[in-house]
């Protein structure tokens, strides 16, 4: 019996670790699973999408820059993905139906709580940057209950969007939105969602943000510690981690929405680690 194909599309795509991931998931639970990396012409995603699962294809991951044209595609929509704003896994539901689902926040709160033990529940959150990677992470974050979620961003009325957007999520949170320069007193977990480290860039928030046991959290990863954990260590942080973990973490939910079985996660950031 041949394999059942999945992808990762995305432009570029030649770097991603996703087609690594999921074949150590693969021999890891047995599954029969084949999976490849696409790169999808700029303006051709939806054609891209149509072809794999015309083939037989099973899901695929989506990447940059498609995340948000493929929560528009899909016919229908999971609960998170529709808060999300986009997707990161599509399939065929039972029915016949494109499914867009997010599993990007699962991710994040998953190596979190259970990679690196941070409590969320009760926590005071700062989270930097109002893009799409933040509004894909913020419901599983609440679903958590912290006690504050703050919300920091260059362009300030994009993290009011964001606030207003996630109200009905919230419960007993205390949200809030500002600018960088706002925050002014140590969080227990920061997490930077922002892409200017991409520009050798740091959003600049105060380093009285840093209390000694503030968690930092960049969801970027990189193979050496990253500009922004760099700047937050330096400046009194005793735990930073980076986004390693939370792409394992949503790999491993999108492999078990498709395959119905939870892969084990630490072996493979593991080894991904010491690639
Ligand atoms: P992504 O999908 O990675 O979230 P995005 O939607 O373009 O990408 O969002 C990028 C985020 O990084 C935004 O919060 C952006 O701030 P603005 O909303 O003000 O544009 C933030 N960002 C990008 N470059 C930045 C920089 N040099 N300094 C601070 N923030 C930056």
């Amino acid at each position: 019996m041949s394999n059942d194909l999945y992808a990762v599309v995305g432009n570029p795509i030649s770097h991603s670790k996703s087609p690594r991931i999921h074949s150590l998931f693969a021999s890891q639970t047995g599954e029969a699973v084949e999976y490849t990396a696409i790169q999808a012409p700029i303006d051709d995603f939806e054609r891209t999408v149509r072809q794999f699962f015309e083939r037989g294809g099973k899901g695929l991951n989506v990447t940059v820059p498609f995340k948000e044209q493929a929560w528009k595609l899909a016919a229908r929509r999971t609960a998170r993905a529709e808060k999300a704003g986009a997707s990161n896994t599509l399939y065929f539901s039972e029915d016949g139906v494109l499914t867009a689902d997010n599993t990007d926040g699962q991710g994040l709160v998953q190596d979190l709580t259970s990679n690196h033990g941070v409590t969320l529940n009760g926590a005071r959150i700062l989270i930097l940057g109002a893009g799409g990677a933040v509004r894909g992470v913020i419901a599983p974050i609440l679903a958590r209950g912290p006690a504050a979620l703050t919300i920091a961003n260059r362009t300030v009325s994009k993290a009011e969007a964001l606030v207003s957007l996630f109200a009905d999520d919230a419960g007993n949170t205390e949200m809030a939105a500002c600018g960088f320069e706002q925050p002014d007193q140590p969080f227990d977990v920061i997490i930077n969602g922002t892409s200017a480290s991409l520009q050798g860039d740091l959003p600049p928030v105060s380093a009285n943000v840093i209390g000694e046991n503030t968690v930092i959290y960049d969801m970027m990863y990189s193979l050496q510690t990253t500009t922004f954990n760099q700047w937050a260590l330096d400046h009194g942080a005793s735990r930073a981690y980076d986004g390693l973990g939370m792409l394992v973490e949503q790999a491993a939910e999108s492999f078990r929405v498709w395959r119905g079985i939870a892969p084990e996660t630490s072996p493979v950031i593991d080894e991904l680690r010491n690639d």
